[in-house]
């Protein structure tokens, strides 16, 4: 076990994540969390995270020195390794010039942490302060052409500090330096996967649901997905999973969902499907602006959701797929700061009678979350799926939804999506489908005139969905989606292709 100390940094789950990238098992702990606690956990390493605070300043975040005299391990990062300094009697000052982006740093290959790292390489900084002094029996391990401290070390306490942010991509070299310290430094064997993590999951369900009955919104998408199935592993037929059918969704995927997880799947679980199509559709019947459908859709998913609940009766746990991004997004995210708040279908429901939430997946990044789902066995079309809003077609039909626009919008997109992957890109593009446009045009098929609606093509590449570019397609594939679009769906006679970035756009259309 190593552990991350949260000194809120916007990087103390990738640096989790990393860790585990190497095979070896982590924890994320707040810097609040008393020393005891620490110790009777017995760590073979800690890593202090970056931080936005000034280490010197009088209320920052701080630690008990005692965490160094331990003997164990300690590398701290950005902050982290600011707060070592500052601790051991070094010290911290405020730099004439920020030093921010991808920075050139010299290391000293004698170092354990950089034995195997190029001389010059390229690391990521982010930091006002700096280390004007380093603390006694330390020695400087890196250096940049601002920043005379950007790594140091106490070899024989087994203490690190490095400036700047070897976490992150931008670091190219930077996982073989945690690497380094997780494996050679704190002696970790690296015999973690995620399969372990699955295992220990499922027995911490068991064991805090007992014989509890549990409830969870099965969406189809991956997260809830993926926590349904481990919850169904962990404690069976004791759960029920409601999906309510809202008639938004990608074409066939009811059904499809049914198939895995209704009683002719293989899991052990209580699946309840709610037809509530009509419901939808007349609620938003003759309602065009985004916002109201978007409320009208998740308000209506909660009535639903709630009056299964209501028929179940009181449960004792209710399941939530959250996972680590939602967490950051809602500003929930340890001790890091609020970025925006999470736009999923409504929030909770108010009056399912339940005690408390399980979120198996909180700690982790959608690409372990799918791994997680590998390891259960859950089908590939599923774990690879790509993101759907929680109001589904909804917000991909711009204007008036009826049932006439859907068919129109999930027959595109389902004809969009198999090309896509009969041209091999659906693992390579972040996100894409069809939407509708409220649009119609004029054009010609067969001999005759048409009025008819145009269809918009969506392709986007994003890392964190907070930006994205538009994908370069293929022109021949999106030519062969074009014309079988138009003479396969009903009603299109237009297709066009989405350019646009985000910002300014979003990539949802509405
Ligand atoms: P936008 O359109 O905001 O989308 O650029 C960013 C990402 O979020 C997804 N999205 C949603 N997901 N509930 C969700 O669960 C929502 O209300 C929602 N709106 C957008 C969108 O598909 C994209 O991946």
């Amino acid at each position: 076990l190593v552990i991350v100390l949260d000194f809120g940094g916007q990087y103390n789950q990738l640096v989790a994540r990393r860790v585990r990238e190497c095979n070896v098992y982590c924890e994320i702990y707040s810097y609040k969390t008393d020393i005891e606690k620490i110790k009777a956990m017995n760590p073979k390493g800690i890593i202090l995270t970056g931080g936005p605070n000034s280490c010197y300043e009088a209320d920052s975040p701080t630690y008990a020195k005692e965490l160094f005299e331990m003997g164990i391990p300690v590398l701290g990062l950005c902050y982290g390794a600011q707060l070592m300094m500052h601790i051991l009697g070094g010290k911290v000052e405020r730099a004439d010039v920020r030093e921010y982006g991808k920075t050139e740093v010299f290391v000293d290959k004698t170092s354990p942490l950089f034995g195997d790292v190029s001389e010059k390489t390229v690391c990521w900084m982010s930091h006002f302060d700096y280390i004007s002094k380093i603390a006694p029996g330390f020695r400087i391990t890196a250096h940049t052409a601002d920043c005379p401290t950007a790594a140091a070390e106490c070899q024989e306490k087994g203490l690190y500090a490095i400036q700047f942010h070897p976490e992150v991509l931008h670091t190219p070299e930077g996982t073989k330096m945690l690497y380094n310290f997780v494996r050679n430094v704190c002696g970790c064997a690296g015999d973690w996967k995620m399969d372990a993590f699955v295992e220990n999951s499922i027995k911490a369900i068991r064991e805090k649901v007992g014989d509890g009955k549990v409830l969870c919104a099965l969406s189809g998408g991956v997260d809830s997905s993926v926590a349904a199935v481990m919850l169904s592993k962990a404690i069976g037929n004791q759960l029920t999973c409601v999906f309510v059918d809202h008639g938004l969704l990608r074409k066939n995927e009811g059904d499809e969902v049914e198939a895995v997880f209704g009683p002719d799947g293989p899991y052990d679980l209580n699946f309840i499907r709610v037809n509530a199509q009509e419901r939808f559709y007349s609620k938003l019947a003759g309602v065009e602006e985004p916002e109201r459908k978007r409320k009208i859709i998740g308000e209506e998913f909660i009535r639903v959701f709630e009056e299964e609940a209501k028929k179940i009766g009181a449960v004792d746990f209710l399941v939530q797929g959250t996972i680590y991004p939602d967490v950051v997004e809602s500003g929930l995210g340890g001790e890091s700061a609020v970025i925006k708040s999470h736009h999923n279908v409504g929030g909770l429901p108010d009056y399912v009678d339940f005690k408390e939430i399980i979120e198996p997946l909180r700690d982790l990044f959608k690409d372990e979350v799918r791994k997680a789902g590998l390891e259960m066995g859950i089908p590939e079309y599923l774990v690879f799926r790509q993101p759907f809003p929680g109001p589904g077609l909804g917000i991909r039909i711009i204007g008036e939804v009826n049932a006439e626009k859907v068919r129109i919008v999930q027959d595109a997109d389902a004809i969009y999506r198999e090309e896509i992957a009969k041209a091999g890109l659906d693992r390579g593009i972040g996100q894409y489908f069809a939407a509708l446009t409220n649009m119609r045009s004029v054009g010609v098929m067969g001999d005759e005139r048409t009025y008819d609606y145009a269809v918009a093509l969506r392709a986007v590449n994003t890392i964190d969905f907070m930006t994205a570019e538009a994908a370069e397609l293929p022109f021949e594939v999106l030519q062969t989606v074009m014309s079988r679009i138009i003479n396969e769906v009903r009603g299109v006679n237009r297709v066009f292709y989405d350019l646009t970035s985000k910002p300014p756009g979003t990539i949802e259309f509405e």
